[in-house]
């Protein structure tokens, strides 16, 4: 695992703005993971900020998102759908039919996390990863606990992940959504590649435990640990010392 110091948010974010178009540039049909959050805001910013020929060309692009919210209405604001139209989507070339994403609100959530895992295999799976982290160590939405599941599933929010996710929703924790669908810990680790982001000195924890503390279900990004191609990005705050 491979770790980058940047002074700040913003030339973290900058520098995985690079690299993501740089591998675009290289690998046009690139298949992408995407994260939501706070910390991820700054890097769509900045490739929003890219003109098209600054930034390799999205038509051929596909995208997964790694989670979204359970019963969230369509047109919700807190719908991580509408935080990646509004962040990242609106504003490149990437083609509708190219966007994956858990439908929350599916009659059947079991037959839509199957759906998800075809789609990403037959894709080809995915070639880049881009991940956030929670503090308590979390990434997409595989929380901590006994056992963690493989593949995409359905999920309890714990009240620390629903408290961060506050400010979509009116700031009114019972708007937050109990429950979530989200990638599994072996469909994020089949990735080629993996770059974790964390910045704000609320993660330090979780970073230092993730890059050197057990392989455990109780922090489930230790298991990058076991990936041959990870990186993890963090500003000076996030950074162990
Ligand atoms: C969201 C996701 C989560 C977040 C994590 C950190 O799509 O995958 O794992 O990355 O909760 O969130 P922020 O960046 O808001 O601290």
């Amino acid at each position: 695992m491979i770790i980058q110091p940047y002074d700040d948010g913003i030339a973290l974010a900058r520098a995985l703005a690079v690299r993501v178009c740089a591998a675009i540039e290289e690998r046009p049909h690139l298949v992408l993971g995407l994260p939501t959050g706070r910390t991820p805001l700054q890097f769509y910013e900045q490739l929003r900020g890219r003109s098209r020929e600054q930034c390799a060309d999205w038509s051929r692009v596909r995208t997964f998102n790694l989670d979204e919210f359970v019963a969230v209405a369509p047109g919700a604001a807190g719908r991580y759908r509408a935080y990646m139209q509004r962040e990242l989507f609106d504003h490149v070339n990437l083609a509708p039919g190219h966007i994956g994403f858990l439908q929350g609100d599916a009659p059947d959530l079991d037959a839509e996390c199957a759906r998800y895992e075809q789609a990403i295999a037959d894709a080809g799976g995915l070639d880049l990863i881009v991940l956030g982290i929670g503090t308590n160590g979390h990434i997409g939405f595989n929380e901590p606990g006994p056992s963690l599941e493989a593949r995409t599933h359905r999920t309890r929010l714990l009240p620390p992940t629903r408290a961060s996710n506050r400010a979509l929703f009116d700031d009114r924790m019972e708007q937050v959504p109990a429950e979530a669908l989200s990638m599994g810990m072996a469909t994020i680790l089949h990735a080629r590649q993996v770059v974790l982001i964390a910045t704000g000195a609320t993660k330090v924890s979780a970073v230092a435990q993730l890059m050197t503390g057990p392989i455990t279900t109780e922090l489930p990004a230790s298991f990058l640990q076991l990936h041959p191609d990870a990186t993890v990005m963090v500003d000076a705050a996030a950074s162990p010392r």
